[in-house]
């Protein structure tokens, strides 16, 4: 998000066919979320171009990357690695040290599929429980962002794209982005 260093979502284990959609909501949850760009490990040339076409046309900055070799991602990365896992550390006990490191450095946050191999526990800086209770990537995802960003994510700005969604107490209103000048 703007003014913040880096936030990076790596999803691991997709199917090609069966999870097209739940890896194209992650992506999507990022974005909307305030992460910056997700890296999707695998054949999800499907996912990325939804994720991309949203991006054209509510605005960004975010960014899709398919990635065949993901381990030098996770190895090679020069700040904090949170994995998210029902079976990691309570989410309510780490979240201000995460925060605090955020200040600094950019963050990497890892959610699976599948099972998740055992050397991306290791390698985490942060195994991290949104409740110790299977749930969803995509839930904990979502949840993981908000308590990174303390609720500011809600308040993000966007730049480019066609189209803004005006809220409304009932009906939908959507509006091209040059009938906003001056209003953004
Ligand atoms: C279908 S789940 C697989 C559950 C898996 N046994 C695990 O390690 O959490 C797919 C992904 O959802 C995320 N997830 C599921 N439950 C979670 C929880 N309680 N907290 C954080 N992430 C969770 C994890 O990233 C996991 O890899």
């Amino acid at each position: 998000m703007q003014g913040s260093p880096e936030v990076c979502v790596l999803r691991l284990g997709h199917r090609p066919g069966r999870d097209n959609r739940m890896t194209t909501h992650v992506g999507l949850t990022a974005r909307a979320l305030g992460a910056d760009r997700v890296v999707i490990a695998g054949n999800a040339s499907k996912s990325k171009g939804t994720i991309e076409d949203i991006t054209a046309r509510f605005g960004g900055p975010f960014e899709v990357e398919l990635s065949d070799s993901w381990r030098p991602l996770l190895r090679d990365w020069s700040g904090v690695v949170v994995h998210l896992t029902m079976y990691g550390e309570r989410v309510q006990d780490v979240e201000e040290e995460i925060r605090a490191a955020h200040r600094a450095d950019p963050v990497l946050v890892v959610v699976g599929s599948q099972k998740v191999p055992f050397d991306v526990y290791d390698a985490a800086d942060y195994n991290v429980g949104v409740t110790n209770q299977p749930h969803s990537e995509v839930a904990g995802l979502a949840v993981f962002l908000d308590h990174l960003f303390d609720g500011r994510e809600l308040d993000r700005e966007w730049e480019g794209g066609e189209s803004r969604v005006l809220p409304m107490e009932t009906g939908k209103r959507v509006v091209p982005v040059e009938d906003l000048d001056g209003e953004e």
